[in-house]
C-alpha cells in the first residue's frame, strides 16, 4: 500500500474547537446582549433570540433598542466628542494600541464567539477575521499619530452612527470604528441582529483599555433600530449591507447635512485568461467564492473563464469542490461552515430554484442536514441569465466564457455593481491592461479576498461610495477645519418698468459637445445689470438640455484617458487665453454683479490662478502603493470619477471655473450649470473654451434654473456625480434623486466654505485598488 492509498482511506478526524469559554463568558453576563452606552451596560432585554446557525441552538437574547434608547446613545456620544478630539492624536492613538494588543489578547474568546454567533469556520475567524480586526486597529493607531501633522486642514466630523452587517460581524466593526475614533469623532455602532455577540466582548475590550465613556457606543436591535439611527442626531451615517438598505438611507439623509458612505453588495467577476497557473487559479477561486460561505460583499461570484480552457477549468474545479469538507464550523479542518440564518439559507434556496434552471448546476460536496447549502458551480449561464446578475451571497459560482480579452471586460463590467474582480494570467502585460478597464474599487491580480488596513476599499456605481482603510478612508471621517457660512443669494436684476431694447439680439445659447446650441425648451431669460440695462439674453435650459450635454459628456471618454501632461498643457492653454482677455471678463463681471472693477478683476485673477493651480496637479496629485503584509503592493491609482453634473455658486466665472478645473484636471468630463444669477460670463467663457484646445464634450455648459435641472441631473443613470455649490439650496433633491445609481455627490447645505486643493482632487477622483504580485 502506498502513501497515497493510505491518504484515500483514511478517515478524516474531527478537531473542534472547545465553545466552553465562549458560553461560559456569555452566561456570566446573564446570556444577554445589549446597548452599551456612556462605558455602561444596559438596557439589557431579550427582545430578539440569538441562535447559532450551526446548531439551532439558542446563544442569547438581544435587546431591540428603541428610537429612545438610540437617542440616549448618541447623546452620549454627542457629550464624549469635543473632549475626545481636544485630547489629540498622540493620546487618542495610545487607545487605539490598547485596543489592538487586547483583541489579539482575548484572539481566542473572540473566534470562538464568531463562529458560534456566525457559523464560519473557526480557521477564519482565527486567522482571518480576528488578525485582520488587531491589524486595524494597530493601522489606525498609526494614523491618529500622524494625524495632527498628516492632516492639518481636516477635523472629525462629531458623532458617527454606523450599520454594519452580519458577515464580518467584529471586522466590520473594527473598519468602522478605528478609522472614526482615530479621527476625533465618536460612535454609535449597530451590529447586525444576528450576530451582534463579539461586539459585546469588545464593549468589554474598549472599557478594559480605559477608553472614555462615550467614545464609543453600541446599540443593539434590528433594521427598526438601524433605520432610528440613521434619523437620529448624528453628523454621519456609514454603513455596510445590500444595496437596497443602502438605497433607503441615501433616501433618508438627503438634504439633511449627514455625511454618508455605503458599502453595498457586489457580483464580482473572477476572470481567467487561458494563459492562468490554472492550479492556482482554482485555489484563489475556492477563496474568492467559498470563504465565509461565498457570504461577503466583494466574494468572486462571476466566473469568467476563456472558452479554450472552459471544460478543463469546470473538471478541475468539480474536482477541488469535491474535497472541500463543509459541517461543523468550530471544526478546524472544516472548509466551509453554516449559513448565517435560516432566512438568508431561504435566500441562497430561492433563488437557486429559480434561476438554477437556465444552467447546469454542480454540487459535488453534499451539505449536512441544518442551515448549510453545498458549495455550488452554475456552469453554461449567460451574461444576462438572472444567477449572473443578482448578488445570491451564498457557497454559490455562476460561470460563464468569454474569448478575447476585450469580451472578457465587457462582460465582466456588464454588471450594476462594481465592487471588486480578479484577474489571473500569467501574462503581466494582459493583466495590467485588463485592470484599469474593469469598473471597479478593487482589482486583484493573481488573488482574490485580500484586504489590508491600508489599502483603500469600497466600490463604485450600485456598490456604493466611499472608502475605507488608507488615508483615503479618513475621509469619510473628517471634514476641512474653518466654519461653514449661510449663503445669502446673489440678487438676480430683474427686468426693470421700461422695456429695454438691444441693439443687437445678443442671445447667449448653450455650450454642448464642443457646440452652441439653441435650448430645447426655445425658452430663454432676459438678463439686465443693476441698473436695468439690459446685458442679453440666457438661454434656459431643460431636461433634454441635460440628457443632450450627459450625452456629449460621455462621447467625450477619450479625455479620460489622455496623458495628464496633456491635460496639463489645455488647462494652462485656457488659463492663458482668460488672461488675454482678462479685461473683457472683468468689464462683464462688472456689468452683470455692479461690483466695482477692482474686485470684478481679482474675480477674473482668481479663475486664471486656480486653472493654472490644477493644471499643476495634474501630474502632481500621484498615485500611491500601499505596503501591504502580502507578497504584494496595493496601487491606489487615482481614476477620474466620470461625468460630473456640477451647479456653480453665484460668482459669474469663478463659480464656473472652480468645478470645472479640478473637474477635467482630474479626467473628468463636466455638465456644469453657469450662475443662475449672472450666467453671461460662463456663456463667453465658450470662446476660451473654443480657442483652447478642450476637446469636444470635456467641458458642457448649461444656462437656467438651477432647482429645475438639479433633478434631472441628479437622476440621471449616466452621470457618475453630482456636485451643488448653488444658491439656491439643491442638497435634499439632489441626494434623494440621486439614490437611483447611487452616484457620489458633493453637497453644500446652503452653506459657503473654502475648500483646499486636496479636496476638489479627492472628490474629482476614485480611488480604485490594484493588488498586484509583488517581490517574494
Ligand atoms: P441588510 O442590509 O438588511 O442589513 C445590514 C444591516 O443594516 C443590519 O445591521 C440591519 O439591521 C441594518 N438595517 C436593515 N434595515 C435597515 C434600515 N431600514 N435602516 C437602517 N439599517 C437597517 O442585509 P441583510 O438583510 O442582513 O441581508 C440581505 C442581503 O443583503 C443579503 O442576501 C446580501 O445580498 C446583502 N448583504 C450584503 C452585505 C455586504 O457586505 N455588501 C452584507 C450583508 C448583506
Amino acid at each position: 500500500m502506498t502513501v497515497k492509498d493510505i491518504f484515500e482511506t483514511m478517515d478524516y478526524g474531527t478537531a473542534p474547537e472547545s465553545a466552553g469559554e465562549a458560553l461560559a463568558w456569555l452566561e456570566a453576563r446573564g446570556g444577554i446582549a445589549g446597548n452599551y452606552v456612556d462605558g455602561t451596560w444596559g438596557p439589557l432585554r431579550a427582545d430578539i433570540d440569538v441562535m447559532n446557525p450551526a446548531t439551532g441552538e439558542r446563544l442569547a437574547g438581544l435587546t431591540k433598542s428603541t428610537p429612545d434608547e438610540v437617542a440616549t446613545a448618541v447623546a452620549a456620544a454627542r457629550k464624549a466628542q469635543p473632549k475626545w478630539a481636544k485630547l489629540g492624536g498622540h493620546k487618542r492613538a495610545k487607545f487605539l494600541y490598547a485596543i489592538a494588543r487586547l483583541v489579539q489578547k482575548h484572539a481566542r474568546l473572540l473566534s470562538v464567539m464568531e463562529t458560534l454567533d456566525n457559523g464560519k469556520p473557526i480557521r477564519e475567524a482565527r486567522d482571518v477575521d480576528i488578525p485582520l480586526v488587531a491589524r486595524h486597529f494597530y493601522y489606525h493607531a498609526g494614523i491618529a499619530q500622524l494625524m495632527d501633522d498628516e492632516m492639518r486642514d481636516r477635523e472629525a466630523l462629531g458623532v458617527c452612527g454606523q450599520i454594519i452587517p452580519w458577515n464580518f460581524p467584529l471586522l466590520m466593526l473594527a473598519w468602522k470604528i478605528a478609522p472614526a475614533i482615530a479621527a476625533g469623532n465618536t460612535v454609535v455602532l449597530k451590529p447586525a441582529e444576528f450576530t451582534s455577540l463579539t461586539a459585546m466582548v469588545f464593549a468589554e475590550i474598549c472599557t478594559e483599555a480605559g477608553l472614555p465613556k462615550g467614545v464609543v457606543n453600541i446599540v443593539t436591535g434590528d433594521g427598526d433600530t438601524g433605520a432610528a439611527l440613521v434619523t437620529s442626531d448624528v453628523d454621519k451615517i456609514a454603513f455596510t449591507g445590500s444595496t437596497g438598505v443602502g438605497r433607503a438611507i441615501r433616501a433618508a439623509t438627503a438634504g439633511t447635512g449627514k455625511s454618508l458612505t455605503l458599502e453595498l453588495g457586489g457580483k464580482s467577476p473572477y476572470i481567467v485568461f487561458e494563459d492562468a497557473d490554472m492550479d492556482s487559479a482554482i485555489e484563489g477561486l475556492v477563496d474568492a467564492i467559498f470563504f465565509n460561505q461565498g457570504q461577503v460583499c466583494c466574494a468572486g461570484s462571476r466566473l469568467l473563464v476563456q472558452e479554450g480552457i472552459a471544460d478543463d477549468f469546470h473538471r478541475r474545479l468539480i474536482e477541488r469542490m469535491s474535497k472541500l469538507r463543509i459541517g461543523n464550523p468550530l471544526d478546524k479542518c472544516i472548509d466551509v461552515g453554516a449559513i448565517v440564518d435560516p432566512v438568508q439559507l431561504d435566500r441562497i434556496k430561492t433563488l437557486m430554484e429559480t434561476g438554477g434552471a437556465e444552467g447546469t448546476v454542480h454540487q459535488p460536496c453534499p451539505a449536512p442536514e441544518g442551515c448549510y447549502y453545498p458549495p455550488t458551480l452554475v456552469t453554461g449561464l449567460h451574461g444576462s441569465s438572472m444567477l449572473m446578475q443578482e448578488e445570491i451571497f451564498g457557497p454559490v459560482l455562476v460561470s460563464t466564457t468569454f474569448r478575447t480579452p476585450a469580451e472578457a471586460v465587457q462582460v465582466a463590467n456588464d454588471t450594476r455593481y462594481g465592487l471588486a474582480a480578479s484577474v489571473w494570467s500569467e501574462n503581466i502585460n494582459l493583466a495590467l491592461d485588463i485592470a484599469p478597464k474593469l469598473v471597479a474599487g478593487v482589482v486583484w491580480i493573481n488573488g482574490a479576498n485580500m484586504f489590508d488596513a491600508a489599502a483603500g476599499f469600497g466600490g463604485v456605481r450600485e456598490s456604493g461610495f466611499g472608502r475605507e482603510g488608507g488615508w483615503e478612508g479618513m475621509l469619510a471621517y473628517t471634514k476641512p477645519t474653518g466654519k461653514a457660512v449661510t449663503i445669502k443669494p446673489a440678487t438676480k436684476h430683474l427686468k426693470p418698468d421700461a422695456v429695454a431694447v438691444l441693439d443687437l439680439d445678443r442671445t447667449s445659447k448653450l455650450y454642448i459637445g464642443g457646440k452652441q446650441s439653441r435650448p430645447d425648451s426655445g425658452y430663454s431669460e432676459a438678463v439686465f445689470s443693476p441698473k436695468g440695462k439690459l446685458l442679453g439674453h440666457a438661454s434656459l435650459a431643460s431636461r433634454k438640455d441635460v440628457r443632450n450635454a450627459v450625452e456629449a459628456a460621455h462621447a467625450a471618454k477619450g479625455w479620460s484617458k489622455a496623458t495628464a501632461h496633456l491635460r496639463a498643457q489645455i488647462l494652462y492653454y485656457i488659463g492663458e487665453n482668460l488672461s488675454a482677455r482678462s479685461d473683457e471678463f472683468s468689464a462683464r463681471i462688472s456689468a452683470l454683479t455692479g461690483t466695482p472693477s477692482g474686485k470684478a478683476q481679482a474675480e477674473v485673477d482668481d479663475a486664471i490662478s486656480t486653472l493654472f493651480t490644477y493644471a499643476a496637479w495634474c501630474d502632481k496629485y500621484d498615485s500611491a502603493a500601499k505596503p501591504v503584509p502580502m507578497r504584494g503592493v496595493a496601487l491606489a491609482m487615482k481614476d477620474p470619477v466620470g461625468v460630473i453634473g456640477a451647479f456653480c455658486d453665484d460668482r459669474p466665472l469663478g463659480g464656473l471655473i472652480d468645478v470645472m478645473a479640478p473637474a477635467i484636471a482630474m479626467g473628468n468630463r463636466v455638465v456644469a450649470v453657469a450662475s443662475e444669477a449672472y450666467p453671461l460670463a460662463a456663456t463667453d467663457f465658450y470662446q476660451v473654451l473654443d480657442t483652447s484646445d478642450v476637446p469636444a464634450g470635456v467641458v458642457n455648459i448649461l444656462t437656467g434654473s438651477h432647482s429645475e435641472l438639479a433633478k434631472p441631473m441628479a437622476g440621471h443613470m449616466d452621470v457618475d456625480a453630482v456636485w451643488s455649490f448653488s444658491s439656491a439650496d439643491l442638497s435634499a433633491t439632489i441626494e434623494s434623486e440621486s439614490a437611483g445609481n447611487l452616484k457620489r455627490t458633493w453637497v453644500n447645505n446652503g452653506k459657503n466654505r473654502s475648500y483646499p486643493a486636496r479636496d476638489w482632487l479627492a472628490h474629482s477622483t476614485e480611488i480604485k485598488t490594484i493588488w498586484v504580485p509583488y517581490g517574494e
